[in-house]
């Protein structure tokens, strides 16, 4: 199947960091509260731990979201299973625990499409892109996940991996990284900030047999001005409020 044959049911609604606004990002709860709501998928974002596991959780450090301080890749995976990853958001959150990917998929991956974000800034990798690749391929869930990042040298490694995995490409306007390594990466996909839409960009991928998933949108009235664009992917914190907008 090509990754674009899913968006034949009309444009697809991800929950970015699950049901974000809702629930503390990048966590079960949120996940499930974005299939709860409609969500046909979902974005997360993943980096390697110590001990070369593979977690969900938005920055570098683990200081934002969870009551523990540091670099998330300078911590085992026990260690970073010890910290609270809900209660800054909500008492009634307190317990929740950052998940590795391979917890995700088992919870949430027979029943929403999935986009992993690889979080990378650096032209060497740590091996991010190969564990990723073997959790998809252990899930046997290459044709419902989507493999985006900011770093080309991310994507590409990752495509000779796994290249039957679809792939897309981020980018914002101030936020570019080697840009010119995807005129010669062939990709599914492009994951442009909003405001990087227009016109020509939906027409260029059009011809390109490219979808377009943006990022991220929760104004419902926006919602329904970039489907008319012609948008196929919205990414959004409010799956429930972008539902009812697109219905
Ligand atoms: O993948 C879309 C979006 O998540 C990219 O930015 O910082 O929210 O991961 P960020
Ligand atoms: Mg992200």
């Amino acid at each position: 199947m090509r990754w674009r044959d899913h968006y034949t049911k009309g444009t697809l609604i991800f929950g970015h960091r699950g049901a974000s606004a809702y629930a503390p990002m990048n966590t079960i709860p949120a996940f499930e509260l974005a299939y709860q709501q409609g969500a046909d998928g979902i974005e997360l974002d993943v980096h390697l731990s110590k001990d070369g596991q593979l977690i969900v959780l938005h920055d570098f450090t683990v200081d934002h979201t969870t009551n523990g301080t540091g670099m998330a890749n300078t911590m085992t995976l026990a260690e970073l299973k010890q910290l609270d990853a809900g209660y800054k958001f909500g008492a009634q959150f307190q317990g929740t625990r950052i998940p590795t990917l391979d917890e995700v998929f088992e919870a949430v991956g027979g029943k929403l499409l999935i986009n992993v974000e690889i979080k990378s800034i650096t032209e060497d990798t740590d091996g991010v892109e190969q564990v990723t690749a073997d959790c998809i391929r252990r899930h046997g869930l290459m044709s419902t996940v989507i493999v985006s990042s900011f770093n080309p040298l991310a994507l590409q490694r990752f495509r000779s991996i796994l290249p039957q995995v679809a792939i897309g490409y981020l980018y914002a306007p101030d936020y570019t990284f080697y840009p010119e390594v995807m005129d010669t990466l062939p990709h599914e996909a492009l994951h442009p900030y909003h405001e990087s839409i227009d016109l020509a960009l939906v027409e260029k991928a059009r011809q390109a047999e490219q979808v377009i998933n943006t990022w991220t949108v929760n104004d419902p009235a926006q919602a329904v001005s970039l489907r008319a664009m012609g948008v196929q992917g919205i990414i959004t914190d409010k799956p429930d409020v972008i539902r009812q907008a697109l219905a």
